[in-house]
């Protein structure tokens, strides 16, 4: 019988700067569930890749005086050190400057240019010249400057190519509300009301300015410009319109393309949108996650705060990173990321739970019975916990995660069997029953049941910490074969006289805080270097913040009268034609409320749902644009112009008084 095949993808990544922990949760993230299907039978088509077009790019390697190929080259060789390293096992792995892809991509932009898709117009707005870029009114900075550079603006125009999205709305309606397409669906509404109730605006598809891109084959002045280029790659990779591959029709329709929540609306609306007018079927699932942040802040290369994930892996195993990102994220929400967090969490987890688990089971078979356990047993009512049943349960619930794309949940899920079996030998204190000779049967029976325990366990693990699981099986004497899916559902599938073989510790615990300081200072000085090798254009304004006067003193009790409450954003939409205001619901620990807020320049509405926010809670309401606002939210002013939320730490509860 041939395999069921299953198809899953990353986004395929810029390669504008090395690789960073972001990137590496979305690709584990993907090869996980990639090694689960296969362990399962699956046939697999894992795919990752760069996407390697655009002005950035040509920017990029042009101050470093050389052509955009060999930059993105040199790039393209980290990501792919970096999936090495960290034991991702892709199948394909697709560069947008592949000859196929290019092939494919301007036959799909003349395919959707014959089929009265793509039309030629004019792209006029504000327009930054040193950026090379447009900008809508709502994008500029404060003083109507560029949001990137804030130099001045000048208003221009531009012959471009759009693609026609109208004709898709109700299809793409229907697709997210009423399907499972999209994960977690309690997105939807959010996407439905900010870009399809108001109407699809046709998306600008080429542009003259820049010359590194694909050319539009029957415009040469014109190259394909971002998402008909990027996202065509899921299906390019596969052979679609191209003859360097031939399994289109095996593997598609995907089963899952995993983003962040920065691309979600290309990949839940333009891409189906796509799709619909090429008559190619849609992927079954569009699974999002957060955003893995630090110090409150997106991680990226342009911020600084890149965390190394090479010095990370140096120093505690590409497993224990694997572990801790997939365990720390959560689908749909964000992650913040801290050095502390994940020490903490490797030291609980891995070298006390689960390495614990392995090396004091292995320690007592060897001490007890010089490695090999005598075949007599003595069953105890406290052993159905470490049975078939238990197991064929946990493998089940497990695989059910998996299949929803709850990672967290399906490690937990596995954590709580570890904990279980290590409080089954706090239960049984084979310490005693090793001092009594007439408790030698029911001894070997504990310990049968612990190997076996961690048999299912390091087997349901091992798509997640691949280098470490056959290092397991290897001491408590499993071979590759015993540890397949389906014996993971099995009790006694280890010989009944297994031979274990005592090996290194798995995972070493870490002193914190030695640990923390040596990482902080690495952290420091990559930070330093990041700032030092932004391109011009990315260098944030170095603007002196001008400190404003200080307010005429108050007492005490005039502060009293101010109520600041911790709140929670539970959903968020941008105010009907107004550029700048944003209406917010609020839990607030008091029945919930509207407000609404000036801050639509600095966030979208998925930035804010689900954060805690600081409320000015006894404000008078008042009406802004016919929308009615019940308090204010606390942001602190931005050099240049601007705000940032002052967001609340997750532990406080809502309600929760501020003074
Ligand atoms: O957007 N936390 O590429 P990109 C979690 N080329 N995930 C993160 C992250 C973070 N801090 N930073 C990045 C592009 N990611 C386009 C995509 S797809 C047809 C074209 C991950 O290099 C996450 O998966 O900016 C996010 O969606 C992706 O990197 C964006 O990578
Ligand atoms: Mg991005």
């Amino acid at each position: 019988m041939s395999k069921k095949p299953f198809y899953i993808t990353t986004p395929i990544y810029y390669p504008s700067g090395n690789p960073h922990i972001g990137h590496c949760y979305t690709t584990v993230a993907c090869d996980s569930i990639a090694r689960f299907k296969r362990m399962q039978g699956y046939d697999v088509m894992f795919l990752t890749g760069t996407d390697e077009h655009g002005l950035k790019i040509e920017q990029k390697a042009a101050e470093q005086g050389i052509s955009p190929k060999e930059y993105v080259d040199g790039i393209v060789e980290k990501f792919k050190g970096l999936w090495k390293y960290m034991n991702v096992s892709y199948d394909r792995y697709i560069r947008t400057t592949d000859d196929y892809h290019i092939e494919s991509v301007q036959k799909i932009f003349k395919e959707l240019y014959d089929r009265g898709y793509i039309y030629k117009g004019e792209y006029s707005g504000k327009y930054c010249t040193p950026c090379e870029s447009f900008w809508t009114d709502s994008q500029l900075d404060e003083n109507g400057c560029c949001p990137e550079c804030h130099r001045p603006v000048t208003f221009a125009k531009e012959e471009a190519y759009f693609f026609k999205m109208s004709p898709f709305a109700e299809r793409i309606e229907h697709l997210l509300l009423d399907t499972d397409y999209l994960r977690p669906k309690t997105r939807a509404t959010e996407l439905v009301n900010n870009f399809i109730k108001p109407g699809l605006e046709d998306l600008c598809v080429s542009r003259t300015t820049f010359k590194w891109g694909i050319p539009v084959s029957f415009d040469e002045d014109h190259v394909v410009y971002v998402w008909i280029d990027a996202l065509s790659n899921y299906i390019t990779a596969l052979g679609y319109l191209n003859s360097a591959y031939s399994d289109f029709d095996t593997y598609w329709p995907a089963d899952v393309h995993m983003v962040a929540k920065d691309i979600m609306r290309f990949h839940a609306i333009i891409w189906p949108a796509m799709l619909m007018a090429l008559d190619v079927p849609l992927p079954k699932h569009l699974a999002v996650h957060g955003w893995i942040t630090f110090n409150g802040e997106k991680m990226s290369k342009s911020l600084g705060n890149v965390v190394d994930p090479f010095v990370l892996g140096e120093r505690y195993g590409c497993d224990a990173i694997r572990y801790h990102i997939l365990r720390e994220m959560a689908l749909g929400a964000d992650s913040s990321f801290s050095n502390e967090i994940m020490i903490n969490r490797i030291n609980s987890d891995l070298a006390n739970g689960l390495g614990n688990l392995v090396s004091r089971t292995v320690a007592m078979a060897d001490k007890y019975f010089g490695g090999t356990l005598p075949t007599e047993r003595e069953a105890d009512d406290i052993d159905k916990d470490l049975s078939g049943e238990a197991f064929a349960k946990v493998c089940e619930t497990v695989t059910g995660f998996i299949d929803e794309t709850k990672i967290k949940q399906a490690l937990e899920e596995i954590f709580r069997l570890v904990d279980r079996a290590n409080k089954y030998i706090d239960e049984t204190e084979p310490w005693k029953l090793g001092k009594d000779e007439s408790k030698k049967a029911r001894l070997a029976t504990v310990l049968y049941n612990l190997l076996e325990c961690i048999r299912v366990i390091s087997t349901l693990l091992s798509p997640f910490m691949p280098t470490t699981m056959p290092k397991v099986w290897e001491q408590i004497g499993a071979s590759a074969d015993d540890a397949t899916y389906e014996n993971a559902s099995k009790y006694g599938v280890l010989p009944a006289d297994v031979t274990v073989h005592k090996g290194e510790i798995l995972f070493p615990r870490i002193d914190v805080e030695k640990e923390i300081e040596e990482l902080n200072a690495i952290i420091k000085k990559n930070m330093e270097a990041a700032k030092a090798s932004l391109s011009e254009a990315e260098k944030p304004a170095e603007e002196e913040m001008e400190i404003p006067e200080l307010l005429p003193e108050i007492t005490i009790d005039d502060f009293a009268k101010i109520d600041i409450r911790v709140a929670k954003v539970l959903a968020c939409e941008k105010v009907k034609k107004s550029d700048k205001l944003l209406c917010l619901q609020l839990d607030d620990g008091m029945g919930g409320r509207q407000v609404v807020s000036g801050i639509a320049q600095y966030y979208a509405p998925e930035d804010l749902i689900g954060k805690k926010i600081q409320l000015i809670a006894n404000l008078k309401p008042v009406k802004l644009r016919g929308v009615e606002s019940n308090g204010m939210i606390c942001a602190a002013d931005m050099p240049g112009g601007g705000c940032k939320v002052m967001f609340a730490d997750d532990s406080i509860p809502v309600g929760a008084k501020i003074r």
